[in-house]
């Protein structure tokens, strides 16, 4: 069965999908990771801008729905690669565009942003959290904390973006890019 989209809203906005779209445009082949996919709407509304998508959940009940959709949506999307399960267990690869979306509390988020650096092989990526602005989550201060206000952008909507109805008071979503400095893996 297909998910109850009334019970299960997204909170990403058209202006975030395309946002996050727009990053793979001038990449080769592009990789896509998803940390926290829900059901799988925002993963398969984008993956068709990538040239592979890899998403994760540890939630089995939310592992099923995506796999779901995915079938019902055949062969655009053909390219996405669903895994129930968390960071810890993903295979290092290259990540071009990686969107962390899972548990938004502030000890998470870290371990979640520790564990994409350790398992990002790409030499260039972005990492786009979505949620800063919710005042409940806690993305911005992390973010805050981990970084100087030029080294992010923000993305999607900046005000009254939450259709779940949860306050914020900021943008939906900031983006980091990194580069791997030559070198930098010999310990
Ligand atoms: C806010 S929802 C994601 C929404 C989705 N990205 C979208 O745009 O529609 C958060 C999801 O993260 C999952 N989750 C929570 N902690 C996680 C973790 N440590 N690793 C992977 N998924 C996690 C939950 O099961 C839930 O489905």
């Amino acid at each position: 069965m297909l998910p109850d989209k009334t019970q299960h809203k997204s909170t990403t906005t058209a202006k975030f999908r395309k946002d996050l779209m727009a990053l793979a445009e001038g990449l080769d082949k592009p990789t896509y990771l998803e940390v926290g996919y829900d059901v799988g709407y925002t993963l398969m509304a984008v993956s068709k801008a990538f040239h592979k998508c890899v998403g994760l959940d540890n939630n089995p009940e939310r592992f099923k729905d995506a796999t779901n959709l995915q079938k019902s949506i055949g062969d655009d999307a053909k390219n996405v690669m669903l895994i129930l399960g968390t960071l810890e267990a993903l295979q290092s690869g290259p990540y071009e565009v990686v969107f962390v979306d899972a548990d938004h509390r502030y000890e998470c988020v870290k371990r979640d942003w520790e564990l994409v650096l350790e398992k990002n092989t790409a030499s260039r990526y972005v990492v786009v959290f979505h949620d800063y602005g919710l005042v409940q989550s806690g993305i911005k201060r992390f973010i805050q904390e981990t970084f100087d206000r030029e080294q992010v952008s923000f993305l999607g909507e900046e005000k009254d973006w939450n259709p779940l109805g949860d306050p914020t008071n900021d943008w939906e979503a900031v983006m980091v890019e990194l580069t791997a400095v030559a070198g930098d893996t010999d310990g």
